[in-house]
């Protein structure tokens, strides 16, 4: 869960249902409003960047410090995660909102912060005004509590047609003391806040299995020579795909079913090189002595 303090340049959101739409071409493409014959779609916008701490003057900081320990400090007091403040460019507080989980759950610390300054100053464009949120994930940022898995970046780099210029986003401020607050959710099926995670887990050994057998052993040309059969076994639940493998730098007089890369060191499989869940792959070679190549799967 990345639980950052951000701040950010309110701009208003609209949610526009688009058609299906094809892939941007800008060689077929024009900027603009769309003719009667033509098909209209959107363009294409970068994410947009989020600033950091290291990337501001001190005396910026300083500010934007001083205005974040402060929501901090309301938080902490009201026993609330989400506190919001927004701020006119003369650096007058002009409002504060408190996520309190009521009249619902869409009452972001952002969403009372915005209503409470249209009701009290009648405030209703935000161009030039700064809100502060002690809840980097909360409905306009970092999005992971709860929520839709969207970072911030992703929302506001899709400003185009609300605004001329990007909102300007700074991400960690204070974020030691915010992380410290707010502390993890997942074990707390309780609390508002839950969510039961939903890890993507990557195994990172590999399911390729390698035996090996030594059929028989014999005598030429005065010295020991000995047959192995081996087979690699896909325990793992996933189609493997052109898998390598190193191996002990001993070679082999003749070999089947695998084949070195002598640039690389790598062995593969010599044959269609995928091995279905549960299925194995065949191989032998003929070797100087009575020790087997000892095969690796590469990760
Ligand atoms: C647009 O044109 C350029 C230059 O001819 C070409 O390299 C590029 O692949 C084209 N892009 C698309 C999406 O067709
Ligand atoms: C800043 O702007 C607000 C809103 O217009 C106004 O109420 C306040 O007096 C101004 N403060 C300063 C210091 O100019
Ligand atoms: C609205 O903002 C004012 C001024 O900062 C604050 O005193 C008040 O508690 C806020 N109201 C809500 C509902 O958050
Ligand atoms: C925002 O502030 C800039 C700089 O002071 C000013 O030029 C611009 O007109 C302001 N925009 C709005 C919508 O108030
Ligand atoms: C990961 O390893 C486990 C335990 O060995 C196995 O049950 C599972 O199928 C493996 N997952 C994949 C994707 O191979």
């Amino acid at each position: 869960m990345n639980k950052i303090a951000l701040l950010f340049t309110i701009f208003f959101a609209l949610f526009a249902i688009s058609f299906a739409c094809d892939e941007f071409n800008p060689n077929t493409s024009t900027i603009g409003e769309c003719t009667a014959t033509q098909k209209a779609s959107w363009k294409p916008t970068d994410n947009v960047q989020v600033l950091t701490p290291a990337d501001l003057d001190p005396q910026k900081l300083g500010m934007h410090e001083e205005r974040m320990a402060y929501v901090l400090a309301i938080a902490k007091q009201q026993n609330k995660k989400f506190v919001a403040s927004i701020y006119h460019q003369n650096g007058t507080l002009m409002c504060l909102g408190v996520n309190t989980g009521k009249p619902n759950i869409i009452s972001h610390g952002e969403i009372v912060a915005i209503n409470n300054c249209t009701a009290l100053h009648g405030i209703t464009s935000f161009t030039n005004y700064t809100l502060y949120t002690s809840g980097g994930n909360d409905l306009l940022c970092k999005i992971c509590m709860s929520n839709i898995p969207m970072d911030s970046s992703y929302i506001f780099g899709r400003y185009y047609g609300l605004r001329a210029s990007p909102p300007r986003v700074i991400g960690g401020v204070l974020r030691t003391e915010a992380d410290a607050w707010f502390g993890s959710y997942c074990s707390k099926p309780t609390s508002i806040y839950y969510i039961k995670p939903q890890c993507v887990c990557t195994n990172t050994t590999s399911p390729l299995k390698i035996d090996q057998t030594r059929y028989s052993s014999w005598f030429e040309n005065g010295k020991t020579v000995s047959q192995f059969g081996g087979t690699i076994t896909n325990t793992g639940s996933v189609t493997v795909t052109n898998p390598t493998f190193t191996s002990s730098p001993n070679r082999p007089n003749s070999i089947w079913g695998l084949s070195v890369n002598e640039a690389t060191n790598l062995w593969s499989l010599q044959w269609y090189p995928v091995i279905q869940p549960g299925q194995s792959f065949s191989f032998g070679y003929i070797i100087d002595g009575e020790d087997t190549i000892a095969f690796q799967p590469t990760a």
